[in-house]
């Protein structure tokens, strides 16, 4: 799969170990940032990654800040974009299964990085449900 990655400098650290476990199953990544831990503007990078995806230039997108929050506040303002902050593997179970989630944001000074990585590979693994949960996507959408 290919998937776009981004971080300001809160989550950088997350974004690398990230990226490492993804190459290792093999997807193809785009990392649109940020490239070290000097200060950086969340908003910016939250919204790259969530345009990759809307535009479908990539599949999914991972984001990561500080917290998680941020960085989704921004994403899930893209159009077409159901970012799910997730803290434990079951919210990203859930987020794929019922919220057809196509962007997941992690905290890098709130989740420890090991769970942050079980968190990402459910994340990928799990497929969305569909049935009543469709409608209520779609309704997501057309906000
Ligand atoms: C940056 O200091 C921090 O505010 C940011 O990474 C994030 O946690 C915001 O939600």
């Amino acid at each position: 799969m290919l998937i776009a990655i981004a971080s300001d400098h809160g989550g950088f650290a997350l974004k690398e170990k990230i990226k490492e476990y993804l190459r290792q199953r093999g997807d193809k990544i785009v990392d649109l940032g940020t490239t070290s831990e000097e200060s950086v503007d969340y908003p910016i990078y939250g919204k790259a990654c969530a345009e990759a995806v809307a535009s479908g230039k990539a599949e999914r997108g991972i984001v990561c800040c500080g917290t998680g929050i941020g960085i989704s506040i921004a994403a899930n303002k893209v159009k077409g974009i159901r970012c799910g902050l997730c803290t434990s593997v079951e919210m990203a179970e859930l987020t794929r299964k019922h919220n057809n989630a196509n962007m997941l944001a992690l905290g890098g000074r709130t989740t420890d990085p090991d769970l942050a990585i079980e968190i990402v590979k459910t994340f990928m693994d799990t497929e969305f449900e569909g049935g009543r949960h469709k409608r209520r996507t779609d309704m997501l959408d057309e906000m």
